[in-house]
């Protein structure tokens, strides 16, 4: 019996570990996600019977590390080597020519040209196949013990060789297993990836925190510091190009079959690399990507040529740490000096501040470049970065340009030191910070530049959902002064319409009655149509269920707030504080006099007996048949609780298409997780 259990366990790990490799290494699953959640379920349950039956590559292990207070010294099993620099085709050549003096088997060699990726250099240790121990690059010689951050990164094999093949039925047995050196270690690069980044800046700018530089820097800060679940929640993958030592076993002698031989272990390789058997085919390959880097989904700040004859490779040593058999072939940094003529400041819909820097025009990369951001007024402060000064200016694939920092010794002392502004730049009122942020904000809700993104968000799907109300049209009621805030939209006339540019009868009945009908919508909506700092639509709906109309709102105060569960201070403040304006509650007058003014029905919200009472869901990703809101009301109507982030209270993550790193959070701490067919089915 506990034989059969503890083969049922072994087949567990490895089909856990397969549909892994599957998702984040190749990008290819072939289960649902509440299969995958089904299998791990079925290995915890087993795993808290026999806990001593729990190995390294337990895939339950990923994220259990502890936070720890400093790191432990790795000592490399062989040196950890850097690469000397080719910049340009000639530089290439001339690298040629050296080794062919040195050894007359280069004139026969081939080059395998692969990417350089620009993130942190590590180090991985398989022992018997178990991944047991990753380690930063150091100073080549010694490095540091990241080994429980490397964990959480899911494109790491916790186990090789991974099970390349689908095993199911059980009974098959692979085609192919490689048995790998009993001691493994492997080198690569780990990095986030551009879209992933620009994903992670731009949630963080929403909820005012201090956004990131660079990818490079975000993926290694997040590996290098102490907390494992912060690393989990970064979205981290890396790519390996390297056997840095191996015992007790034979591999490869070429590069490209080394690269072929991992990514048959199973760890995660480019598909750039090609070979070529001469170094003007290895150039021209090499171009090709200087030209087409911004198609590379992570920043490259050029490729490497290697000598493919590891051997030769070897035999021709280093020049210090620089080994003869590879060049890095350096593309044109995209970093230019220019001149800082001005510092702009952008005003968002929640009125946040972001100043960003108005540029001499300056070429990147076949870019005219005028504009690029500052990040935060702290980041001017920080780097005592001064209009006139030259700054040097950084553009990596898509990723918006920025001011890396001034050129200080290029200054002729008519530079001038930055002040953030005391007052919005578009309304002229105060600006304001709230504490532990690093944002200011502009907190007039008439603000003409806000009021635009304002009312594009007041209508907007999840809020008042008014269908036939664009961009244009909130623009062109903003410019012709029919609209100075969001209650001016339910008194408006059809004669008024038919005045605008574009309008004729039908188009100005229909936004009429869509205007109309808003009056009626539900009172979350309604609340988070407001646009309060930090009030989304998940905390609008506890919001509404909790004191029945905007009227008792508005008259809660922090403390009467923090009852509410996961409504901590901070909200709670920009709450009051929203209630407190007198734009805010002359707004709200207008739209009570415009009968808008929506109270709680009785059947709207959350059932106390419903059969997802006393459940939390998160939904993440694009769900087949629901949006968002629907989702939302058929867990509320049902019993369940909604919320916006994963914790170990959440009991079901609701996956769509393309899920966020909620998704990642989840498995990682082991939610369950469901599909929308697998949501309906828990309602029965
Ligand atoms: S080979 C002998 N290959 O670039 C092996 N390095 O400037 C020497 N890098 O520290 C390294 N992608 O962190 C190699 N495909 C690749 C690489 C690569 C990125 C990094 C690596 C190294 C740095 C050298």
């Amino acid at each position: 019996m506990a034989d059969k259990l503890l083969s049922r366990y072994q087949e567990l790990k490895e089909q856990i570990n397969f549909h892994n490799h599957r998702y984040h290494v190749l990008d290819k699953p072939i289960i649902s996600d509440l299969e995958f959640d089904k299998l791990l379920n079925e290995l915890k349950k087993i795993e808290a019977e026999h806990p001593d039956w729990i190995t390294p590559d337990s895939p339950t292990l990923r994220a259990g590390g502890k936070p720890a207070d400093r790191f432990s010294k790795v000592r490399h099993p062989s040196p950890i080597l850097s690469l000397a620099n080719a910049f340009g085709a000639d530089d290439a050549r001339a690298w040629l020519e050296r080794i062919k003096k040195i050894d007359d088997r280069v004139e026969k060699a081939k080059f395998v040209v692969e990417p350089k990726i620009d993130g942190l250099s590590v180090v991985l240790h398989y022992r018997d196949g178990l991944f047991v121990q990753g380690a930063t690059r150091g100073d080549g010689e010694i490095g540091e013990d990241i080994t429980s951050n490397l964990r959480t990164v899911r494109a790491i094999p916790l186990k090789i060789p991974i099970q390349t093949e689908d095993r199911r039925p059980k009974t098959e047995k692979p085609s192919t297993v490689i048995r790998p050196p009993s001691y493994l270690v492997v080198r690569g690069e780990a990095f986030i990836p551009i879209k992933e980044f620009e994903a992670l800046n731009k949630k963080l700018e929403e909820a005012g925190e201090r956004t990131y530089q660079n990818p490079r820097n975000t993926a290694a800060g997040s590996l290098r510091q102490l907390d494992p679940e912060l690393t989990a929640s970064r979205p981290i993958t890396l790519l390996v190009y390297q056997i840095v030592h191996a015992e007790g076993g034979k591999i490869p002698t070429s590069q490209w079959e080394i690269l072929e031989y991992l990514k048959a272990l199973g760890f995660p390789v480019s598909d750039v690399p090609k070979r070529f058997n001469d170094l003007e085919k290895a150039i021209e390959y090499t171009e090709t990507w200087d030209k087409g880097r911004d198609q590379l989904p992570y920043e490259a700040d050029g490729m490497v040529i290697k000598i493919d004859d590891l051997n030769l490779a070897n035999d021709l040593g280093f020049v210090g740490k620089d080994p003869r058999g590879a060049i890095a072939y350096k593309f044109p940094a995209r970093e230019v000096t220019t001149t800082l003529n001005d510092i702009g400041v952008a005003v968002g819909r929640t009125g946040v501040l972001t100043p960003y820097a108005i540029l001499e025009p300056v070429e990147i990369g076949g870019v005219i470049v005028e504009r690029a951001t500052l990040h935060n007024f702290d980041y001017i402060a920080e780097k005592d970065i001064r209009v006139g000064d030259r700054v040097l200016l950084k553009r990596a694939g898509e990723v918006i340009p920025y001011v890396i920092g001034p050129v200080v010794d290029a200054r002729k002392g008519k530079e001038k030191k930055y002040k953030p502004p005391q007052k919005c730049p578009a309304c002229d009122q105060a600006v304001e910070h709230i504490e532990g942020e690093v944002a200011w904000y502009c907190v007039n809700t008439a603000c003409p530049a806000q009021l635009i993104r304002n009312i594009e968000h007041f209508v907007s799907r999840g809020a008042m959902d008014i269908v036939g109300l664009g961009i244009k049209i909130v623009e062109q009621l903003i410019e012709s002064g029919l609209v100075k805030d969001v209650a001016d939209l339910f008194t408006l006339k059809k004669s008024d319409l038919l005045k605008l540019e574009g309008f004729a009868e039908k188009k100005a009945d229909n936004l009429l009655g869509a205007i109309e009908q808003a009056k009626s919508q539900s009172l979350n909506r309604f609340i988070a149509a407001l646009g309060i700092h930090g009030v989304g639509e998940v905390m609008a709906g506890d919001l509404a269920r909790a004191f029945g109309n905007v009227s008792a709102l508005s008259k809660a105060n922090l403390n009467d707030l923090q009852q509410i569960e996961g409504l901590g201070p901070n909200i709670a403040e920009s709450i009051v504080d929203w209630f407190a304006r007198p734009a805010n509650q002359k707004v709200l007058k207008k739209l009570k006099a415009a009968g808008v003014d929506p109270q709680m029905q009785k059947s709207e919200g959350r059932k106390q007996d419903g059969k997802l009472s006393g459940l939390t869901f998160v939904v993440t990703g694009t769900l087949p048949n629901f949006s968002r809101d629907d989702a939302k009301e058929f867990i509320e109507s049902n019993g369940g609780k909604v919320t916006d982030s994963v914790s170990k209270k959440t009991s079901y993550l609701v996956l769509g298409e393309n899920p966020g790193s909620k998704f990642d959070k989840a498995k990682s701490l082991g939610v369950k997780i469901v599909d929308e067919a697998g949501l309906r089915k828990l309602v029965g």
